[in-house]
């Protein structure tokens, strides 16, 4: 029987004849809870899979949400972002394939809300991720990291590891509360540790158009973040908050529904946002 890491190298030597990988890392962060970041990275991962590219999700919330989402087992999920970190198992031996050709995960554990404590004691303990993540990033077009909703030493860790940065804005009240801390933390990191770090884009999700509330938030957001809009707008659709149960991204859960063409929309807008600076790193 072929192993996992069997399969994930013939994964990457088919695909690699046909792509040359962009090598794109991007924090999925807001400190805000429930703005749609796991629904995001998984389904943002699977449609930019689904366009062939080569993607591999990171789960950094001890919630293990995106673990779940993407179809692995969080309770048996292999070595994890906490071993990777804290036990330092090479990147490579932490990868998990998924059911969705293309796409990888470094799955998370509970046991991970330990290592924010661990990290502390580490020197460099700001860019444990970023080196651990290293030789990734000539092998995959997209990481995509996962925050968890805090902006605690895993996020600062994201931030350092990356080099763009998207934040879900959920169309509800209170949308751009807490985006300040946001922006200033982004811009400390980048002041100080990551020069190359961004913002990428705005995405705003849960969108319902049956609400006032929704389309003075939308209104709201692109006049106070003008021009760093996506325009795509996910919409808040049941087949969205089934799928994770299934363990399975929009894209195969429910291929036609609203969800799904809104986060294809938003691969595409995101592939297309391409800064050439980024070819560089
Ligand atoms: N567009 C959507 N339509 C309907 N439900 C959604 C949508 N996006 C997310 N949800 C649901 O809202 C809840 C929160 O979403 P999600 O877990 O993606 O947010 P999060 O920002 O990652 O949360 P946390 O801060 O806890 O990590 C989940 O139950 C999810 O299924
Ligand atoms: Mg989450």
């Amino acid at each position: 029987m072929t192993s996992e890491r069997e399969a994930l190298d013939l994964n990457r030597a088919d695909s690699s004849t046909l792509l040359s990988p962009l090598g794109r890392r991007i924090a999925i962060a807001n400190q805000k809870g429930g703005v749609g970041k796991t629904t995001t990275v998984v389904n943002l991962g699977a449609a930019l899979a689904e366009m062939g590219r080569e993607v591999v999700v990171v789960d950094l919330d001890p919630q293990a949400n995106a673990t779940t989402a993407i179809g692995l087992d969080p309770r048996s999920p292999g070595n994890t972002v906490y071993d990777m970190l804290v036990q330092k198992v090479p990147v490579r031996e932490c990868l998990s394939i998924t059911e969705q050709e293309h796409l990888c995960c470094i799955p998370s554990h509970l046991d991970l809300a330990g290592a924010e404590v661990e990290l502390v004691s580490m020197l460099a303990r700001e860019s444990q991720l970023s080196t651990a993540l290293e030789s990734l990033t000539h092998l995959y077009d997209y990481v995509l990291i996962d925050c968890p909703p805090s902006l605690g030493l895993l996020t600062i860790n994201a931030l350092v590891a990356v080099t763009e940065v998207i934040t879900p804005i959920q169309c509800e009240y209170f949308a751009l509360e807490g985006l300040g801390a946001l922006i200033q933390n982004v811009n400390l990191v980048k002041q100080r540790v990551n020069p190359s770090l961004d913002f990428t884009g705005f995405v705003l999700t849960m969108f319902d158009p049956r609400t006032n509330l929704s389309t003075q938030v939308v209104n709201e957001v692109r006049n106070h973040l003008a021009g760093k809009v996506f325009n795509t707008i996910v919409p808040r659709s049941v087949r969205l908050s089934e799928a994770p149960s299934f363990g399975q991204p929009i894209g195969v859960y429910s291929p036609t529904s609203r969800g799904a063409i809104a986060y294809r929309d938003l691969a595409l807008e995101v592939d297309q946002r391409y800064d050439t600076t980024n070819r560089s790193r």
